[in-house]
């Protein structure tokens, strides 16, 4: 082997790690520095553990093989969600590492030609979860997310992808063809409208917008060629309610085999299952909520093992490529952790927000689930464990009052996404709807004053302060 080989494949246990590793060695380090690193490398994890380190030495040669990667699932009791957030479907991986590594490779090498014959074939067509050879397939660091995430959403399995619109986009592409029909509420998060209503029409996909409250409608509105039915609940950015199950019964006794689809992205498998409820498949922009930090994009889908994996093979691998990278799938397992704990302060947050702009001069209108005013209130109550984090709120303003408003925000951020611990707000008919016409934001009950808070965790004391001074603020001239 030559030395420059040497560095890309005889220091296995380097590149395990970190596969950059491989071009500052290989490329940028002067020889000397490089050898003393690698010596270092190799050296370190012997400390204390010499018996450890020399195994894995002896072993690295055949650590990257797919076969290697041991992954088990845990025996383990039934866990309360706070506990599953972090125990649930535990992986393992060799050395017993307690958060999940970044697996940052894309390919995965066989044994032999054998191996490949032998194995071959269920890795490729996606039989297996557990063996890996190309990261568009899989990825041990994306596999145990999405064991994780089955388990809090009831589901078989998952599929990670790239971000909330390449999960719904690939469930689109998996599960459609030429012909047929989608039936969707009007209210829908603006990306997924015009994947709806302006791209899959121009592949012949025939689609309709209705409001699923008014269940006569929705039945009548149900097609022979019908093939997914596409919700969400609470809604973006209205927080209409819409009953989940009546929903899925009313679809699947006009057909069973009906695809009801559901976006619980604004409630997480901490407040709401829905395919507990009926639905057969549910996505999530894990952006929000579940990465909760403002820091990850991500998305996924859940369902029947079947679903799942014409999801993966059908839609990720060979239509949308939307393949989650291993690091966003560490940050969307660490935000896991800690999805209960932020999700019970934004729920108390939001509530005292929504009690105190109710009773604020300056407010017309007050959108909130957990407020026993708001229409849905009693639908939410029965299928979610608490309200959720958003609150939206029209403002008795005219444009340059609400200009202030906002500019005189000095804590709550104007930024489009939410589900971050950090409080943001936004304007739905400009920002996050911005592509709805002035028709279908009227169908959608977005208002011209109207806005959306994101409510984070911060002290409440602080936020209530911040936005009655921008309120007075926007009145003061
Ligand atoms: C309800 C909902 N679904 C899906 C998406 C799309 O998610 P992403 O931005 O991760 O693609 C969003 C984004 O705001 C959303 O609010």
């Amino acid at each position: 082997m030559k030395f420059s080989s040497k560095f890309i494949n005889g220091t296995m246990l380097v590149s395990q790690y970190c596969s950059k590793s491989r071009l500052i060695c290989h490329k940028i380090l002067p020889l000397p520095l490089a050898a003393f690193l690698l010596i270092f490398v190799l050296i370190a994890p012997m400390e204390g553990s010499p018996n450890k380190a020399s195994n894995i030495l002896c072993d690295r040669g055949s650590m990257l093989k797919q076969k290697e990667i041991k992954i088990k699932e845990k025996e383990e009791p039934k866990l309360k969600i706070r506990s599953e957030v972090i125990h649930g479907a535990q992986m393992e991986d060799k050395y017993d590492s307690i958060t999940m590594p970044v697996y940052r490779t894309t390919i995965f090498g066989f044994k032999s030609v054998e191996e490949l014959f032998e194995h071959g074939a269920d890795v490729l067509s996606g039989k297996r979860d557990d063996e890996f050879f190309y990261m568009r397939v899989g990825n041990p660091t994306n596999t145990a997310l999405e064991r994780r995430l089955a388990k809090l959403e009831s589901a078989e399995s998952c599929v990670v992808t790239a971000s909330g619109m390449g999960a719904i986009a690939t469930v689109m592409w998996t599960f459609l063809k030429q012909g047929d029909h989608v039936l969707a509420d009007t209210t829908l998060y603006s990306g997924t409208r015009t994947l709806l209503g302006e791209l899959l029409t121009k592949f012949g996909v025939e689609v309709d917008f209705v409001d699923f409250n008014d269940l006569g409608l929705l039945r009548k509105s149900l097609k022979p060629n019908t093939v997914i039915v596409f919700f969400e609940s609470p809604y973006n950015p209205t927080l209409k309610i819409n009953d989940i199950a009546q929903i899925a019964q009313i679809v699947h006794s006009y057909k069973k085999d009906i695809r009801v689809v559901f976006d619980n992205t604004f409630a997480t498998p901490y407040l709401q299952n829905p395919l507990l409820l009926g639905a057969d498949i549910v996505v999530h922009s894990i952006t929000k909520y579940i990465g909760g930090h403002s820091d990850v994009m991500a998305g996924c889908a859940l369902g029947s093992k079947e679903d799942t994996q014409k999801i993966r093979f059908t839609g990720v691998e060979n239509a949308t490529g939307a393949v989650m990278s291993p690091d966003n799938a560490y940050l969307a397992l660490r935000g896991l952790c800690t999805l209960p704990i932020r999700m019970d302060q934004q729920c108390k947050n939001a509530m005292k927000i929504a009690q105190y702009l109710e009773k604020s001069p300056y407010i017309s209108k007050v959108y909130y689930p957990g407020l026993e005013s708001f229409p849905g209130h009693k639908t939410a109550k029965k299928q979610m464990r608490d309200f959720g984090g958003i609150v939206s709120f029209e403002v008795r303003m005219d444009p340059e009052q609400m200009k202030r408003f906002v500019n005189g925000l000095k804590l709550i951020r104007l930024a489009g996404s939410l589900g971050g611990v950090e409080t943001v707000i936004e304007h739905p008919a400009f920002m996050s709807h911005f592509n709805y016409t002035p028709e279908q934001l009227a169908e959608s009950g977005i208002a011209p004053n109207q806005f959306r808070l994101s409510v984070g965790i911060e002290d409440i004391r602080d936020l209530i302060d911040d936005l009655e001074e921008a309120f007075k603020n926007s009145v003061s001239r």
